[in-house]
């Protein structure tokens, strides 16, 4: 076992515990009052113990008890609130044993039972007459009715199962002094389902109508309830339609029982019910319009008297009613009349006509009326099936509810009372076959040990009755086909002869003195299973010959009503050929009724009559004790206690529950009596709870098939979750891997085309290089279509990269991307075509201030360049247009000066000429004069015409010394000056002197005049630092530090 499975197991096991732990504790719950389980009695022997619950129960308005699962219901002769939607929901998909008993549970069970297991069942309702057993099939029908699951056409076929009852009821019930609502036919009804559970149609069959109501009822009784219906409820134009009076009293057949009122009975109101079902049930108006003749027609017979002729036959002179029946039958009225009062003799190929005498014409009357209304009632329940029938062939599954009437003693009990106990007789039989009798039987073949339970087999009073040669039907038959004077008398004595000695027949002759004053002479008396019931002999003849004339029959065929014409056709085996005895067909068609149930599964309804009187809340012990005796009860429930409540073959057993054990599932491979015996180990059964036969397994209370049931339900769930799980598993997996495929087929198509795509470029790529390489390789020879593409590329990628690195300035122009062989010249023109578009462009951008600017420096550069190591320092400083402003000069010398135009301005440290103290002083130059200016002074004066020369050493100090013509005395002497912006202030004295020549670049020593006549020298020296002094040999030092290149 895997861990998973043991898992599963666990927790169902832990499940079947707890629903058996809930089950046990509602039913104690339930059983306040009395017992809700016959079962469950401890004194189960016991009548009175049986009797007590019943009756507590009974008194607390709990008429439901349980057998097991045979349902006892005590009519209550009250409205109980107990068959309301609520109810019928709670009662919906729950275990029998899980709420209190009800009906509604045992239709519950049977339906799922039907589903689950897909097999045939019938309910069998029994109980005597007023017992309830018709209520109790209409609720079960009710319940099916809401419980089922329905569509639009299932709502269809469900109205229609639910509206035939009232329609049947009205035409087959009576009042007896029983039951207001007596049945007074046999009715089977099979429920279809469809494997769905949805009602998909029905069939009826009826049993034996008890005519004769129809012309006679008894005192206290009624006639069906039909015709009070259509004379309370009919209205007036309908009444006037079939001549018929508002007033029972005006009607023969309505009259004997002298009761056609009755408090609870609503004719009025029930024929409203019967006009809407009809109607739902598809008759169309002239369905009902018929239908309606006939019953009108039926009545207007039973008003009918025949007057006497001298000769004492029967005469009918102008009678109204007759006219009626003719109207309402489409039969002509002479016709009719002479149907009624004569009989059609065939002698000897000749038709004579006999007439009646005013008894017989009765009787023929009668039997008329008796013959039309029964046919009707068949072709009623035809017509209902036709409309019941379920159109789709698949395979359906049925429920039938079998409601019969009930066993029943009158003070004076006839040919039908003899019929009905004898069908009830039949169904006990059946009972105890299918309960008692096959049950201890069985257990006894499967070797289980068992206690047999003496139980009353009622087969000896059904071969009373139904034995072939010896038995009432066979007698009654003979006497009936016995040419001449038979007679019911007759009968009476055949019987007394077959029958002498028998336990259960006694008749006025066979009697024992004491109970002879109990019979009359026309008397037999049976001791059926529900007890002594006495028969008058009278009319039994007459009633199982069920004679109509000939002549009449042919009468009806002639009918203009649609029904009369079906039920009399023209194929009717005429009477020269006798057709069966009402008792004997009443026979056959019950053993095929006794077929049909055996093949069904049974559930059963007993139902008990608590009092004669009709009275609710009234138990009467006597009466219930009878029938508690002779409906079996307490041997079905010794059998009950003492037996076992389900067996079920093992293979089938195991086939449904073997998902329960790990180990019978999903296969068990030995015998299935071995695979059941580890399936209810592994469910817990207890030792006492089970028996294993030779071919079932008994289980004893239905709470354990129940828990097993409801273990099974949550099992099969958790299965279809598995399978529903697995198979979504499967179906994704296999969607997966067709995705998976796809992707794939994909991914190898994307992936090839990209492989191709990719050789592609390659062998395009080994082509390019190739031919690069050749290019290369051929890349100086002249151009061919080898090289032709390479050169091509080399161009192109010189001229790129030589358009991101060109020069900025003119001054980088050499600084030219070196071109590839090819290219040289171009990259010549090139290089030309663009310093000369630099330099255009750059000459374009000059002002004329600057353009004046360079030529100074142009000029300075003549003059410096290459001879004065300082000067390439000062080509980038630009020259300014005076290094004084006007405002800092003294005002004085300003005045002094100012008409000469001063022209440039630049502070300088003068040398004294003795001494060589430098002194801070201001050079002006105007037009005509160069002045040395300290504040307000001028301190010397050197007109350019007096200016010899100027020189400046060639090193990198600033010294200059201007050179003076001393021919004048005053003169003071050169001067010796240094200016920082000495390349600035020699050019524009140059310029504004006019005069180039006069700067002189000198090496080492310059000699100056201190003043006329005597000299000084100045050296001039590199060294490392800047220094000026005066040397021991009294020359001037300038010592300069060596300009580094740029
Ligand atoms: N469950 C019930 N609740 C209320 N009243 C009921 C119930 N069962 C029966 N009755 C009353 O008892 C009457 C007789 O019941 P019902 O007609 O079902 O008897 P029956 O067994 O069919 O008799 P029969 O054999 O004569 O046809 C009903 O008309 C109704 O008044
Ligand atoms: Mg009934």
């Amino acid at each position: 076992m895997t861990h998973n499975t043991l898992e599963v197991s666990e927790s169902l096991e832990e499940r079947c515990n707890q629903i058996l732990r809930n089950m046990e504790g509602s039913l104690t719950a339930r059983d306040r009052v009395g017992l809700q389980d016959f079962v469950l009695l401890d004194n189960y022997t016991s009548e009175s113990a049986f009797l007590d619950n019943l009756r507590k129960r009974f008194h607390e308005n709990l008429i439901y008890t349980y057998i097991g699962t045979l349902l006892v219901s005590v009519n209550p002769y009250k409205e109980l609130d107990i068959y309301n939607k609520t109810n019928m929901d709670t009662y919906m998909g729950v275990n029998l044993f899980e709420l209190p008993p009800h009906i509604y549970a045992l239709a519950d069970n049977v339906f799922r039972t039907m589903l689950s297991e897909v097999n045939n069942h019938f309910i069998l309702i029994s109980g005597e007459s007023g017992a309830g057993k018709t209520e109790a099939s209409k609720k079960i029908l009710q319940f099916y009715a809401v419980s089922c699951p329905s569509t639009r056409l299932l709502n269809n076929v469900r109205d229609r199962l639910v509206l035939s009852n009232p329609v049947l009821e009205a035409f087959g019930n009576a009042k007896t002094l029983k039951n207001d609502n007596s049945s007074r036919f046999g009715k089977y009804m099979d429920i279809q389902f469809d494997h769905q559970g949805g009602a998909v149609g029905g069939h009826i069959l009826s049993y034996l109508l008890e005519k004769s109501r129809v012309v006679h009822q008894n005192h206290g009784e009624r006639n069906f309830h039909i015709f009070y219906q259509l004379v309370e409820g009919g209205d007036e134009e309908l009444l006037r339609w079939l001549g018929l009076e508002r007033n029972c009293q005006h009607y023969n057949y309505l009259v004997q029982g002298d009761c056609a009122k009755v408090s609870s009975i609503n004719d009025k109101s029930d024929w409203k019910t019967v006009k809407n079902a009809l109607s739902v049930i598809e008759f169309s108006e002239n369905d009902m319009e018929h239908l309606f003749g006939i019953i009108g027609s039926v009545l207007h017979l039973g008003n009918i008297k025949f007057d006497k002729d001298i000769r004492g036959y029967a005469t009918l002179n102008n009678n109204p009613d007759l006219h009626w029946v003719s109207k309402l039958l489409g039969i002509p009225t002479q016709v009719l009349q002479k149907s009624l009062t004569h009989r059609k003799i065939e002698a000897k190929a000749e038709e004579m006509f006999s007439p009646f005498t005013v008894d017989h014409a009765v009787y023929a009357r009668d039997a008329l009326a008796k013959a039309i209304y029964d046919r009707t009632f068949n072709w009623l329940v035809n017509r209902i099936n036709e409309s019941l029938a379920n159109k789709d062939s698949s395979r359906k599954t049925v429920i039938g509810l079998l409601d019969i009437y009930g066993f029943e003693v009158f003070n004076v009990n006839r040919f039908e009372q003899f019929c009905i106990n004898y069908c009830n007789e039949k169904l006990q039989q059946l009972f105890i076959q299918l309960t008692l009798k096959s049950e201890q039987e069985e257990y006894e073949l499967e070797g289980i040990e068992w206690e047999p339970v003496p139980f009353f087999n009622n087969k000896i009073i059904c071969d009373l009755v139904e034995e072939k040669h010896r038995g009432i039907i066979s007698t009654l038959d003979e006497e009936c086909l016995r040419p001449g004077g038979a007679t019911d008398l007759t009968f009476l004595e055949k019987l007394e002869e077959k029958l002498n000695g028998h336990p259960h027949f006694v008749t006025h002759k066979l009697a024992d003195p004491k109970t002879r004053k109990t019979l009359e002479r026309e008397d037999f008396r049976l001791l059926h299973y529900a007890g002594e019931v006495t028969y008058c002999v009278t009319g039994f003849l007459d009633k199982n010959n069920d004679l109509l004339y000939r002549n009449v029959k042919e009468v009806m065929r002639q009918s203009q009503n649609a029904i009369i014409q079906h039920c009399f056709p023209i194929t009717e085996p005429d009477s020269k050929k006798r057709p069966e005895t009402v008792v004997t067909q009443f026979k056959g068609s019950l053993v095929g009724l006794t077929e049909i149930l055996m093949s069904k599964e049974p559930s059963y309804v007993r139902c008990i009559k608590p009092n004669d009187g009709k009275q609710p809340g009234r138990f009467d012990d006597v009466l219930v004790r009878h029938q508690v005796k002779y409906l079996g009860l307490m041997e079905h429930l010794r059998v009950r206690r003492a037996g076992f409540a389900y067996r079920r073959r093992y293979e089938l057993f195991l086939q449904r529950y073997k998902p329960l054990c790990p180990d019978t599932w999903p296969h068990w491979k030995g015998t299935a009596a071995d695979g059941v015996l580890c399936l209810i180990k592994h469910l817990g059964y207890e030792a006492n709870d089970y028996k294993m036969g030779r071919t079932k397994i008994f289980i004893r209370h239905p709470k354990t098939l129940f828990a097993t049931e409801d273990a099974f339900e949550i099992c099969k769930h958790e299965l279809a979750t598995r399978i529903q799980a697995k198979y979504k598993g499967y179906r994704a997996h296999g969607e997966f891997q067709k995705q998976k495929e796809a992707a794939t087929k994909i991914e190898n198509c994307w992936r090839g085309l990209k492989a191709r795509q990719e050789r592609e470029k390659r062998q395009w790529a080994v082509k390019v290089i190739k031919k690069f390489i050749k290019g290369f390789m051929t890349r100086n020879d002249e151009v061919s279509s080898d090289n032709r593409e390479y050169l091509a590329y080399v161009r192109q990628n010189y001229l790129t990269r030589l358009k991101e690195n060109l020069p900025k300035t003119v001054l980088e122009r050499n600084n030219w991307l070196t071109p590839p062989p090819i290219m040289k010249e171009a990259s010549k023109l090139l290089q030309k075509m663009y310093i000369r578009y630099m330099v255009q462009k750059y000459v374009r951008g000059i002002t004329p201030q600057r353009t004046a600017q360079i030529q100074m420096k142009l000029l300075t550069s003549t003059m410096f360049k290459g001879k004065k190591e300082n000067y390439p320092f000062s080509v980038c400083r630009p020259f300014v247009d005076t290094r004084i402003s006007e405002e800092d000069i003294n005002i004085k010398v300003l005045q002094m000066i100012r008409h000469e135009r001063i022209k440039y301005s630049v502070p300088v440290v003068k040398y004294d000429r003795n001494g060589f103290r430098p002194r801070l002083r201001q050079l002006i130059f105007t037009q005509t004069a160069a002045y040395l200016v300290e504040e307000g002074k001028i301190k010397q004066r050197v007109e350019y015409n007096s200016l010899k020369s100027v020189s400046v050493s060639n090193l990198s100090d600033n010294f200059i010394i201007l050179h003076v013509t001393c021919e004048d005395i005053k003169q003071k002497g050169d001067l010796v000056l240094q200016c920082d912006y000495l390349f600035e202030a020699l050019t524009k004295l140059t310029v504004i002197a006019n005069n180039q020549t006069c700067i002189k670049v000198v090496q080492g020593s310059v000699r100056f005049d201190i003043q006329p006549g005597r000299e000084g020298f100045i050296d001039f020296v590199s060294g490392q630092e800047c220094m000026v002094y005066r040397a021991k040999n009294g020359h001037l030092m300038v010592e300069s530090t060596r300009a580094k290149s740029r």
